[in-house]
């Protein structure tokens, strides 16, 4: 079997997941949240290195007032009683995202779990939280230019330096809740990544499901644009 090294986790359908049930989204958020838990642990168990989560793009600030302050309650709770589970088994916990406008509470949480968590190195868990691709390559040119880099010195590995972090490309990339688009996460970063979309809701997205998602993975034919020359028809 071949662990992906970067998974990342597009974590959609929980409000639908509630609505059929006759529940608030808040509920959905909330089994969301609760599913994330138990199947982080079981990715990184698995010997994934690098876990990124979608949890809330910018574009998310556009839903209701009660949603959005619903949303940022849970990650303030959850930030507070649940790193400390991830920190225990030596993951890093880092957050990917613009900080305005994202109130001083949870700012100094994700300020205060950074810093607890930096020195850990069994694996990372990133949150992408009021993240959008399009904003995060835009901060890093606009960094690199008040840093004033040299023209000749632009290249990959320092462009990756200047994004919100800097972590391997991902190599799987996993979209529950049914829609087909990448909604402006990790652009530049899925540019080689497999692709895996479900219907299944993110809180029905088990243990039993994400190993369907690796076993796809696993049946991929991985090339990065050269030639498998050990494959019969090639
Ligand atoms: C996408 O829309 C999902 C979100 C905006 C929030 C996802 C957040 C969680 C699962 C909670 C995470 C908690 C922590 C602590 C990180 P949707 O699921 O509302 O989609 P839908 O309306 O299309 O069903």
């Amino acid at each position: 079997m071949n662990v992906p090294n970067h998974i990342g986790i597009i974590v959609d359908g929980n409000g639908r997941w509630a609505v059929k049930r006759g529940k608030s989204r808040s509920e959905g958020h909330l089994a969301g949240s609760k599913n994330l838990d138990t199947l982080c642990q079981y990715i990184f168990d698995k010997g994934v290195k690098v876990v990124s989560l979608y949890v809330f793009s910018t574009e998310n600030f556009k839903r209701s007032d009660e949603e959005v302050n619903y949303l940022m309650d849970l990650f303030v709770k959850k930030f507070k009683e649940d790193f400390k589970k991830f920190s225990k088994k030596g993951i890093k916990i880092v957050f990917s995202g613009r900080r305005q406008p994202l109130k001083k509470e949870i700012l100094d949480i994700i300020d205060d779990v950074t810093l607890q968590t930096k020195d850990n190195k069994n694996g990372i868990l990133n949150f992408c939280l009021n993240y959008g691709s399009h904003a995060e390559i835009i901060d890093a040119c606009k960094k690199m230019i008040e840093d004033k880099v040299a023209i000749d010195d632009v290249n990959e590995a320092l462009f990756n330096k200047y994004l919100y972090n800097d972590l391997p490309n991902l190599d799987l990339l996993i979209r529950t809740g049914g829609e087909l688009r990448l909604s402006n996460f990790m652009l530049y970063q899925a540019a080689y990544a497999e692709l895996y979309f479900t219907n299944t809701l993110f809180p029905d997205f088990n243990k039993d499901e994400f190993d369907q998602a690796l076993d796809s993975y696993n049946n991929r034919d991985r090339r990065f644009g050269g030639i498998n020359y050990e494959k019969k028809n090639c």
